[in-house]
């Protein structure tokens, strides 16, 4: 950990997709859209969909729950829960407070962070300082989103890239030397009209005439995404490697948000890693936001793709612009 503080790591991890697939093929039948398209543009197949009677502190709390089961750790010992998601339960409350309640975490304080796809870096870089201080010793971090709530099912433009899901981390203090050695985080503000939901808060309230013109959903501008994407993103890995007194070489594994498998190349080829050394689930889940470098991340670990002393970069990026990357030595 950057200052001196005390060293913090990901102990545990743990994921929850819903049952429901949709397919592209499934889509042919909504909108004006191909299979062919989508696998070539995004890399996706399927995206799951959340149940209906479901919703994103639901899956939030099933992720989370089976990383403290992973790491028998019980839910009153956690002090600290960030939920990071884009696709809350409400505007208020906080989807962690609810998410906290479901799981029983009664000890825990709550606070959602909303940086939208690269709202898990974010969230990990904020837990990691409680603990980093010595003021806390049990962080849950979780990215939830469910976004097949706020897609436009008649937009091919946008509702193609996103699905459901949820994952989570457990931070803990680790051995000197590893975990999470540092952080780096930047927003574009000016750029802020590239992914958004025009409706339905306190700029625009929802009212018959935003619903009637369809303003309440989520809308994204691709190519100026693509440009943000493979323009300025991947040096924020360069920026985080140097503030941990690293560089590329060092770099074993890379989990990049899983937002479109022909930025994900991109972002590999230029850090100059093999596509052996990341690991994808956008086929199958598409793009989950907030939860998508935790469910990979996840999976990753899963099977036996990260190793303890592995140096492991993450990174972010999306709405807000913003983007972020943290780069941890795994302690486990
Ligand atoms: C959006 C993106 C796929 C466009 O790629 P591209 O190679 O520039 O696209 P093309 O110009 O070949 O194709 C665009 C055409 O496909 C059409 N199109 C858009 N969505 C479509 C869909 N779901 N199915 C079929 N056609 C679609 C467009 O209307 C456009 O048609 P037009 O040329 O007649 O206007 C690309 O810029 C991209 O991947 N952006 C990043 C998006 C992303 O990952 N977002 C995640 C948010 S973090």
């Amino acid at each position: 950990m950057p200052g001196g503080l005390r060293p913090v790591g990901i102990v545990a991890t743990g994921a929850y997709v819903p049952d429901h697939i949709m397919t592209n093929k499934d889509l042919e039948k909504m909108i004006d859209t191909t299979d062919e398209w989508i696998r070539e543009k995004t890399g996706i197949s399927a995206r799951r969909i959340i149940d209906p009677e479901d919703t994103t502190s639901d899956l939030a709390a099933r992720a989370a729950m089976q990383c403290l089961d992973e790491a028998d750790v019980d839910p009153m010992e956690v002090e600290l829960m960030i939920v990071a998601t884009s696709s809350p339960d409400h505007i208020q409350p906080p989807t962690a407070c609810v998410t906290q309640g479901k799981i029983g975490a009664m000890n825990a304080g709550a606070f959602d962070v909303n940086t939208v796809c690269s709202g898990f870096n974010h969230a990990i870089a904020a837990g990691a300082g409680f603990i980093a201080d010595g003021s806390h010793e049990t962080v849950l971090v979780v990215g939830a989103e469910a976004y097949s709530r706020i897609l436009d099912f008649t937009d091919r433009t946008s509702c193609v890239y996103f699905g459901d899901g949820a994952g989570a981390v457990l931070l803990r203090p680790v051995e000197e030397g590893y975990g999470i050695l540092a952080n780096y985080m930047r927003a574009d503000g000016t750029k802020a009209d590239a992914i958004k939901m025009l409706a339905g808060a306190a700029a625009r309230p929802s009212s018959e005439e935003t619903i009637a013109n369809r303003e309440n959903y989520f809308r994204m501008d691709g190519k100026a995404v693509w440009e943000f994407a493979t323009g300025i993103v991947p040096h924020a890995m360069d920026a985080c490697l140097k503030r941990a007194g690293l560089s590329r070489e060092d770099l074993d594994f890379v989990i990049t948000h899983q937002a479109n498998v022909n930025i994900i190349e991109h972002i590999v080829d230029f850090l100059g890693m093999s596509m052996e050394q990341t690991h994808m689930t956008i086929e199958r889940y598409a793009n989950t936001a907030a939860a998508s470098i935790a469910i990979t991340l996840d999976e990753a670990l899963r099977i036996g793709k990260i190793k303890k002393g592995d140096v492991v970069g993450l990174l972010g990026f999306g709405g807000g612009l913003a983007w972020a990357a943290n780069i941890i030595r795994w302690a486990v």
